[in-house]
């Protein structure tokens, strides 16, 4: 059905993650890998792209383009370099930057756990040790004096593919993180050498993990509930699998395992986040690469802008209507033309489930600053806006006025 307009308020943004921007995020676990040789790391974090110091910069640049929202996140590791001692100068700078964003209008949105955790935190176990719920706990406790006045928390980035990463890098067995490494490597190798890492070239998440991530999350809403006025949630990275005719079966096999239960986990949230960059078939032998013939983004998916759709969708069914955010959509790509395309395709999904009465109420691309993409580096390229790694100078691509006007019109652009 069609949609005459954006619902009020909705939020036009863009995301990005603390160990990916910031830089010198040195007390945590994915510097540390970084710094293995051999590592399976591209690139080093480094400075990132310094949004540890620029981020004023990058908010006025956010709010000139004619975006009202900015999803970025609080790095555990910052704010408790060592066990049990909390920075009250990290939380101070977070709580600038919330100030910041408030005072300009712009609606944070903040991520209290973006895949890196301490580096101290996994030395003793991590995620799979007995206590990380608690620890955890203590975190999400010593940041929520600073979180009054913010509306949309996000308590975990990705559990269901963070579920996975700490599976395979847990517990980070120093002194020998090559070994670790080794096991990355060899998990996340692309079976066809084309598929990207996404599900498809990673081991599925075990229940045990997918357990403590609920129970981390489900402590973090509590503690959050009790002592903020925040709306809780988490955001899921929501895989649009499809089921080649006659697979529906192994269809609801990997729709259990990598997404419902967590998307179950959301229906007591004030709202959840999705995460669509591509669709992945699932046929005889289990979920497939990208097609043959498939154009792909740099990151090696295949060219799906009509996966939020689908992901919206699904999100909607299994939670059973929790409002949802985008909290990252976009493609890795060296011709900003395809974003344009992509975002306009996805955009116009997003007016579909509208349409149909779907609970969206915001929109944030992954990701406004080409950043730091993780094992690929800086080369695979996410951002609506260009930087120059010498200079920091930002660049904004044309993708970003085009999101800009979209935002400063509520969609009518796209309508
Ligand atoms: C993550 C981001 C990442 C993006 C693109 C998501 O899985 O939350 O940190 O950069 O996808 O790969």
């Amino acid at each position: 059905m069609a949609v005459n307009s954006f619902p009020a308020g909705f939020l036009w943004g863009a995301s990005c993650a603390p160990h990916q921007n910031e830089g010198n995020n040195v007390n945590s676990d994915m510097w540390a890998l970084e710094q293995v040789p051999g590592s399976s790391f591209t690139d080093r974090s480094g400075d990132a792209v310094d949004f540890y110091h620029r981020w004023k910069e990058d908010i006025d640049l956010l709010k000139s383009l004619g975006l009202n929202s900015f999803r970025f996140g609080i790095e555990w590791a910052r704010v408790e370099p060592t066990r049990g001692n909390f920075s009250v100068a990290e939380l101070a700078h977070y709580r600038r930057i919330i100030d910041y964003c408030l005072a300009q209008g712009v609606e944070p949105v903040v991520t209290l756990h973006h895949f890196s955790s301490p580096l101290w935190f996994v030395k003793e176990g991590g995620w799979s040790s007995a206590d990380a719920v608690d620890r955890f706990g203590d975190y999400v406790d010593a940041v929520c004096p600073i979180l009054h006045g913010v509306t949309w928390v996000a308590t975990i980035n990705e559990p269901n593919m963070f579920a996975v990463m700490y599976q395979m890098s847990t517990p980070l067995q120093y002194p020998d993180p090559a070994a670790v490494l080794q096991r990355m490597r060899e998990a996340m190798s692309p079976v066809n050498g084309e598929a990207g890492i996404n599900s498809f070239s990673m081991p599925e998440p075990k229940e045990e993990a997918t357990q403590t991530l609920v129970r981390a999350h489900a402590r973090a809403r509590d503690i959050l509930q009790a002592k903020t006025d925040v709306k809780v949630g988490w955001t899921i990275a929501v895989q649009s699998l499809v089921a080649r005719d006659g697979h529906e079966d192994k269809l609801a096999y990997y729709e259990r395992v990598w997404e419902d239960t967590f998307l179950e986990a959301s229906r007591a949230d004030d709202w959840v986040g999705v995460q669509a960059y591509t669709s992945q078939l699932v046929g005889p032998n289990g979920l497939e690469g990208a097609p043959e013939g498939a154009e792909l983004t740099l990151a090696g998916w295949a060219y799906r802008p009509d996966a939020l759709e689908i992901a919206l969708r699904r999100t909607a069914l299994v939670t059973g209507g929790v409002p949802m955010i985008v909290t990252e959509n976009g493609i890795a790509t060296a011709d900003d033309t395809r974003r344009i395309d992509y975002t306009t395709v996805a955009l116009e999904g997003v007016a579909h489930t509208l349409g149909d009465g779907l609970d969206v109420r915001g929109y944030l691309h992954w990701t406004f600053i080409d950043n730091f993409e993780w094992v690929h580096g800086y080369e695979v390229t996410f951002g609506l806006v260009a930087v120059d790694r010498t200079t920091f100078e930002r660049t904004p691509k044309g993708s970003a006025y085009r999101l800009g006007d979209i935002a400063r019109n509520n969609g009518a652009g796209i309508l």
